[in-house]
Parts: structure tokens; C-alpha cells; sequence
């Protein structure tokens, strides 16, 4: 499929598409979630495995196919509720396309929510929303409030017999929020400290009770699967990673914003023919290419690397949320990471001691560094720091925090080494 002629499924340029009224006509809305509603071929396991057949991959950042995740729900017990939790809490530096659903197609994602809790059986779907997305949360309610009027949502479901409520919460304003048992403690009132797994959200999660948790994006391809079937899905994009996705294009770029295109884009040719290449006529230096926790890759590594897992495996790095930045060659990479670090450090819960203190620690070495005060010995600290840090803690935000740090020294380490060389005078273009 060419980028170039390719119809946009879920941000659709059709004026007032948020409304209900335009939707339905437009958009044939809430016509997948009345045909798994009364049609007999779509039963719940039915939804489950054409959902799982597509290959939807999680778009919150880890890329976990969302049918194989349904699928991990016990057998209903009765008299026992299970929940849908919809993640929108959408806070890692360089993402901001939740935000674009939210305003221009909050029913995708209502109806993606309802035919999931159809299909595993759930009594009710919490939409959690960053909490300073102030505007986006009041859309996203209004929108739940036309689907409850038209009876799309609550008692009796288009006279289906099926009762699913839907619930928009206000996130609390943190990025552990977004992590997935941390949203959980956050939707019950508490402080959102992520829990200790196992047990499983889909074993213990809300209220103790059986729940998977989606990525807002992830539940809003859900209609489309249903509507067009599994194998219109895996012809869109690429092959691993298929269907359209919502690219996040910031930094040093002319034009950055929300692009969808399919899956699998080359990187040269959403920064130079989606973004309009980068701004002043510099060069590249770096690209970020999903959300600041991924791996970072130099210029010179991104000639032919597609936006899919397993291409952007052999750099070395992740699709994450697709959210990509851009850095041009007069870039302080030291700078540029100091900046990520403080970041995690200001987010990290405190909870575990690696990433309490090591989050801390990289703010005062790199900064110790961009001074010229630092040692090539604070270097290879810093990466034994990284050692100490991913995979051994509650959750992955230690591992978040590690990774650019880790990936940025080996891959620029030369920068590193012109400030510590040049006693913090910036040396390498
Ligand atoms: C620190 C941290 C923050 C996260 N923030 C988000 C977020 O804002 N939105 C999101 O969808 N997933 C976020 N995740 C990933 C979630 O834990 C979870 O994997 C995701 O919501 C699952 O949805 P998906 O399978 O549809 O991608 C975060 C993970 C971590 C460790
Ligand atoms: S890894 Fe960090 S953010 Fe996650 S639970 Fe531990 S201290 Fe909290």
C-alpha cells in the first residue's frame, strides 16, 4: 500500500467527525458493535480471535498483540464483574496522539471499548485520561454522554440483553499513572504505586477483579477489524506490525504533528517527506523513534529502517508508541539527555531503590559531565548504573530511564567524551 493514496481509517479529515450524528453516517458508527451485538457468528471467543488473528499490537508502547491479550481473561464467573481499562493517560515525552483520537474520533474509541468488553464478557469500561488533558476529558465524556443517549452504552445495549457501562476518569497527573497497575491503584483512589506481578491484571486487577488494560489507540482499531475482518487489517502496513498508525513527528522538523500513514513508513521519509525534513536546512543527527524511553539511533543508522518491530530490531531499538523525535546536528546530545533523565528522576514513584536513587544519580553524573567536571570513569559508571537498574524493580519505568542512557553513551559516546575532553565546551557537530 502506497503512504501516498492511503485513506485515513482513524483520524479521518471529515469536519465534526467527534459528533455522533457525523460518525454514524460517515464513519458506519457503532455499526461493528450492533453486528457483534446480533449477529450469531460473532460470538464473544469469535471477536476474541479475529481480534487476535489481526495482529492488532498494542499501541501504548510494548506492541502485545490485544487478541492474545483478551485471550489470557479467566472463564467468567457469575456474579464476579471484570473491567476494561482504556489507557490515556499518553505522558511519555515525544507522544501526543491519544490526544488526537480523543478530539477528533472519541467514538472509535468508545466503540472499540464496548465491543471489547462484549467480547470478554465485562460489566464496564474505564476511559482514564491524563489528568491535564483537561478539554480532551470533557470531549471524550460528551461523546460517552450522546452514546448513552442513543443507547449505545449502559442498560440493554440496542435491546441486546447486554449492560456495559462506560466511565471517564481523570488521571492524576503523574506518568507512573500510565503504567498499568499504577493505573489500576490510581482508578481506585490510591496512590499509584504499580503492584508486583504476578498476579496478573486479567487474574487480580480492578478491585481485585478480572481486567485487561488497552492502549487508547489499541481499542479504537478494534471497529475496523470487525467491520472490514482480520485480513483487510494485515493487508494495511507491515506484515508484523500491521494497520495504520499514528505517527508523532516533534523536534527539529518543519512540519511536526500527528501523521497517520500505515505501519512500517521508512524513518528518511516521514522526517523528509511527511515532516518536510529538518528545519533551516541543517542536518540530521538523531531520531528518538517512540517516545523518549526507546533507544535512541544516530543519522547514519536510520537509511532503509521501516517503522515495524522486527526493522527497527535490527538497529536496535522499538516502534514504542510511535511518538518520534527529531534532533539536528547542532544538538548538545549531553544536554539532550539530561534533559530525559531529569524527567524519569522527577517521575520516578520511589518506590524501588534502583530506580529511586538511580534515576538521581544519572541527573548528577550528566550533569557533572556537561560541566567538565566529569571522567571517562563516570561513563562507564553510568552504564553499570544502567545494569543495576533494568529489570530489577516493581515496574519498567527503571528500565525506561536506563535505556536512553545506555543507548545515547555507546552511540554518541564521542560526545560525551568532547565534554569531558573539552571541559564541557561543546566540541562534536
Ligand atoms: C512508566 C510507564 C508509563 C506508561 N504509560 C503509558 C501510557 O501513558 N499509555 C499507555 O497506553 N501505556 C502506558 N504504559 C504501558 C502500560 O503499562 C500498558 O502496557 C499498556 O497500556 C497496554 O496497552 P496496549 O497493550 O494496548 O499497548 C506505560 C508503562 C510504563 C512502565
Ligand atoms: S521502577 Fe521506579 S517507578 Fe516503577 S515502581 Fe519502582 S520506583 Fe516506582
Amino acid at each position: 500500500m502506497d503512504w501516498r493514496t492511503y485513506q485515513k481509517i482513524l483520524l479521518p479529515d471529515t469536519p465534526d467527525f467527534h459528533k455522533l450524528d457525523v460518525y454514524e453516517k460517515e464513519g458506519q458508527g457503532y455499526q461493528a458493535l450492533r453486528t457483534v451485538l446480533t449477529e450469531e457468528k460473532w460470538s464473544r471467543k469469535a471477536v476474541v480471535d479475529e481480534v487476535k488473528k489481526a495482529n492488532i499490537r498494542g499501541r501504548g508502547g510494548a506492541g502485545f498483540n490485544a487478541g492474545l491479550k483478551w485471550s489470557f481473561m479467566p472463564p467468567k464467573q457469575e456474579g464476579v464483574p471484570r473491567y476494561l481499562a482504556v489507557n490515556g493517560d499518553e505522558s511519555e515525552p515525544g507522544t501526543c496522539k491519544d490526544r488526537r483520537l480523543f478530539e477528533y474520533n472519541p467514538h472509535t474509541i468508545i466503540e472499540g471499548a464496548l465491543i471489547a468488553c462484549y467480547a470478554m464478557e465485562m460489566d464496564a469500561a474505564y476511559i482514564y485520561i491524563r489528568g491535564e488533558y483537561a478539554d480532551w476529558i470533557d470531549m471524550v465524556q460528551a461523546a460517552v454522554d450522546e452514546a448513552y443517549a442513543k443507547g449505545y452504552a449502559g442498560k440493554n445495549i440496542m435491546g441486546s440483553g447486554q449492560n456495559i457501562d462506560v466511565f471517564v476518569h481523570k488521571g492524576a497527573g503523574a506518568y507512573i499513572c500510565g503504567e498499568e497497575t499504577s493505573l489500576m491503584e490510581s482508578l481506585e483512589g490510591k496512590r499509584p504505586y504499580p503492584r508486583s506481578k504476578p498476579p496478573f491484571p486479567a487474574q487480580v486487577g480492578l478491585w481485585g477483579k478480572p481486567t485487561t488494560i488497552n492502549n487508547v489507540e489499541t481499542v479504537g482499531h478494534v471497529p475496523h477489524v470487525i467491520r472490514n475482518g482480520a485480513d483487510w487489517y494485515l493487508g494495511i502496513g507491515a506484515q508484523t506490525f500491521p494497520g495504520p498508525m499514528l505517527y508523532g513527528i516533534s523536534g527539529h522538523v518543519q512540519r511536526p504533528g500527528v501523521y497517520e500513514f500505515p505501519s512500517g513508513m521508512l524513518i528518511t521519509d516521514l522526517i523528509y517527506k511527511v515532516a518536510g525534513g529538518i528545519r533551516g536546512g541543517k542536518k540530521l543527527k538523531a531520531v528518538v523513534p517512540g517516545g523518549s524511553s526507546v533507544p535512541i539511533l544516530r543519522a547514519d543508522m536510520i537509511e532503509g529502517i521501516t517503522m515495524d518491530a522486527d526493522s527497527l530490531r535490527t538497529v536496535g531499538t522499538f516502534v514504542g508508541t510511535a511518538g518520534m523525535c527529531v534532533l539536528d546536528e547542532d544538538t548538545d546530545i549531553v544536554k539532550f539527555l539530561i534533559r530525559v533523565s531529569q524527567f524519569y528522576d522527577h517521575e520516578s514513584c520511589g518506590q524501588c531503590t534502583p530506580c529511586r536513587e538511580g534515576t538521581g544519580w544519572f541527573v548528577k553524573m550528566l550533569k557533572r559531565i556537561d560541566s567538565g567536571e566529569g571522567s571517562t570513569r563516570d561513563l562507564d559508571t553510568l552504564l553499570e548504573l544502567c545494569d543495576t537498574m533494568e529489570g530489577r524493580t516493581v515496574c519498567a519505568l527503571a528500565d525506561a530511564a536506563a535505556w536512553p542512557v545506555r543507548n545515547t553513551i555507546i552511540r554518541f559516546r564521542e560526545d560525551f567524551e568532547a565534554k569531558i575532553k573539552f571541559k564541557g565546551a561543546y566540541a562534536v557537530a
